[in-house]
């Protein structure tokens, strides 16, 4: 395992960490303010969003608004069989959660309630570090790359979502990290040019 890229996943994920409770408020409002006003996002009828951990930025009130807007959330479930991968299940507010093996809330596992990857518009994926190319690192699983792997094919959007503090001058990829076409932070929209994935 690359040193320089566990070393960044540390630091990063300690900058995040330190934000206040104030600074993590303030920060999901404004990622909601940028969501609900993406034409991809209004445009679309399901998205894939994750529960906060870590610091991570909170896309709470935005699923909240989802939820308004009668637009279908989904959240990433481990895979029971599938090591390494993730499903993606419908959220709503009454759904039923269990704590998964990183202790992190998901929903309980109803075949019924699955989305496979060619039926979701958007993949709102968290991660620990972006820079200016779009290369992301994320919690060194590699959960997101599968899932990510022929996003063209399947037909959905990946989109980060991140605090300005991670942002960092350059993430050391790997040949199976798949970069992204666009990252938001509270404060600003990136995109990339993505030309082969
Ligand atoms: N498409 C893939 N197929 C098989 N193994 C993969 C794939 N993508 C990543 N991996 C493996 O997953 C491990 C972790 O990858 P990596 O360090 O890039 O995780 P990450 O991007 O930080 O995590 P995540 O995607 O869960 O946020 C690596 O050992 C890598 O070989
Ligand atoms: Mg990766």
């Amino acid at each position: 395992m690359s040193v320089t890229r566990t070393l960044l996943r540390s630091n990063v994920r300690k900058l995040r960490q330190k934000l206040s409770a104030i600074e993590q408020k303030k920060a999901s409002n404004e990622l909601k303010q940028r969501l609900s006003n993406h034409v991809k996002i209004q445009s679309s009828n399901t998205i894939a969003l994750y529960l906060a951990n870590d610091g991570e930025l909170d896309p709470m009130p935005f699923i909240e608004w989802c939820w308004q807007q009668q637009k279908q959330v989904y959240l990433p479930v481990l895979h029971p069989f599938c090591s390494g991968h993730l499903l993606f299940l419908l959220y709503e507010k009454n759904s039923s959660m269990i704590k998964n093996h990183y202790g992190i809330s998901e929903p309980k596992l109803d075949v019924t309630k699955i989305c496979p990857l060619n039926q979701l518009d958007i993949l709102c994926t968290p991660l620990v570090a972006f820079d200016h190319t779009g290369a992301r690192l994320g919690m060194g699983g590699g959960f997101y790359d599968r899932t990510m792997m022929n996003w063209q094919i399947h037909q959905f959007y990946p989109i980060g979502l991140a605090h300005d503090c991670q942002q960092v001058d350059s993430v050391p990829v790997e040949y199976w990290d798949i970069p992204l076409p666009e990252i938001i932070t509270p404060t600003q929209n990136h995109r990339f040019e993505v030309t082969s994935n």
